[in-house]
Order: C-alpha cells, then structure tokens, then sequence
C-alpha cells in the first residue's frame, strides 16, 4: 500500500511564516508517503496589489517553502506538493513544487488563471510534466481551475502520470464533481487538496469550497473532508492500478482514442 493524502487548512494572507508553521504542525500528525496541500498555500489568495503578491513571492528551489519541505521531506521520508508564489525574475507564477525526500524539488506553474490571477500572474510556461515521487510513483501536478479544461488531466496521463496531485483554493461548486470523471476517463487516481473559509482583502471577499477529495482510478471517492474541516487526511492506495486503461476486455481507454477526429 502507497499512503497518500490530503491537507485542508485555511491560509493566512500575506503570511508565509506563520503558514509554513500551521502547515508542519499539521503534517506531524500522521505518517504518508505523498501528501498535496492547497494552492497558494503559503501566502493566501485574495490579493488587492502587485506588491502584495511580490512580497510573499520566492524562488523555488532556494525559498522558504523549499527549505521547509526539504527538511520535512527528509525527516518524515514523504513527498509533498505544495503551492507557493513564485519568483523567477521578474516574473510572478502561481506555482506547485513536489519535494521528494532525497532534497529534489520540481516545479509546476499554473496554465490556465483564473479571473484575477490574470492582474497578478505570468500564465504558466512549464507545461504538464510527470516526475517520479517517493517510491518511483508518478505524480502530475495541475493546479485548480486547470480542472476545467480536460487536456490538462488527459496530457498528464497520457504521460504516465498514475497519481494528479491537484492544489487548489475552489471557489465555483462544480470542481469536486468533474475531478471524478477526470480520474474515471483517465483511470488515474486524483487528489484535490482544496483550502477552506472566507477570506477578505481590499473590498473583496471569496469563500473557499473545502470538500477535498482523494479519487481513485474509477472514479470513485476514497476520502472527502467536509466543507469547514481542517486536517491531514491520508488513505491507502495501489499506484499502479493507474496503468490499466481496460474499460472492457476489448477497449483500453488510451489505445482506442481517434485523436486524428478531433480538433485540438
Ligand atoms: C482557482 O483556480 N483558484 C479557482
């Protein structure tokens, strides 16, 4: 069995010091071997300026929240996923980085943004790529409103992904219900690890869906937290279960695909 989890937690804004805290605090409490955390989970969501989003931003492999992750990724043998600001340049990403135990750390950067990401963010140039975490699992990063636009699940598993580590801050209600078709059209597990609460900044206030969810390669839902739970939830699964595409001994869901009838 390969232990896999979710964190749901709500983040401070403009905090990364006391988020990166709270964040080990929760992690202390129970042994896994890959955990996703939300999106933007060191800094919050709701930003009114560019300074803001610049002063809670980093660089990937020599910032706070790699540092963290490396240290629990070694301490506790666990690969995680979690989403930061980052700074590369002058450049702005929403961003996810998988940290494995042996210190490697690999980086996801947001495709498609969501409504005021747009002020903030460079849209995502890394591409969907599949990186192997602890064990040799391989694991696909998205980031939340990639949920919408199908290519982004279908090209990580058309790259071998068996587990979607999916981080998000879910604000519209229909996530949930698509990242089980994602998972059952693709035969791959999911893992949506979705912040909760209402968070205010500037005049304005988003309220965050909680409810996430670890899906597996049928679709169906192995955990789900509630709408205001806070907590890391872990189940275990069988990775390569992911790598049988048979819907019916005559119909592999890969191999009977007519990409040259559709339109890309
Ligand atoms: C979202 O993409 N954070 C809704």
């Amino acid at each position: 069995m390969y232990r896999v989890g979710l964190c749901q937690f709500a983040s401070k804004l403009l905090n990364v010091e006391d988020n990166l805290i709270h964040m080990r605090q929760l992690l202390e409490t129970q042994s896994a071997d890959l955990v996703v955390l939300p999106e933007l989970a060191t800094s919050g969501y709701v930003f009114s300026c560019i300074q803001e989003v610049k002063s809670v931003a980093e660089p990937a492999e020599t910032g706070p929240t790699a540092s963290l992750f490396r240290e629990l990724a070694a301490e506790r043998n666990t690969s995680y996923v979690v989403g930061f600001v980052e700074k590369d340049g002058d450049a702005l990403y929403n961003a996810s980085m998988l940290v494995n135990p042996d210190g490697k750390v690999y980086v996801y950067r947001k495709t498609h943004l969501f409504y005021e990401e747009k002020k903030w963010f460079s849209p995502g140039n890394s591409g969907f790529n599949v990186f192997a975490a602890k064990g040799g699992v391989k694991v696909g990063m998205m980031i939340c409103f990639d949920w919408l636009f199908p290519e982004s699940a279908r090209t990580l598993a058309l790259k071998g992904a068996q587990i979607l580590a999916h981080s998000a801050n879910l604000v519209l209600p229909w996530c949930q219900k698509a990242m089980l078709t994602r998972s059952l059209e693709n035969r791959v597990f999911s893992i949506t690890s979705n912040r909760f609460g209402t968070e205010r900044n500037g005049g304005k206030e988003l309220f965050f869906t909680g409810m996430s969810q670890i899906v597996d390669t049928h679709g169906d839902i192995l955990h789900r937290c509630g709408e205001q739970e806070e907590g890391l939830f872990v189940v275990g699964i069988h990775p390569e279960d992911a790598d049988n595409k048979m819907i019916t001994e005559l119909n592999d869901a890969f191999t009977d695909r007519r990409p040259e009838l559709y339109i890309t």
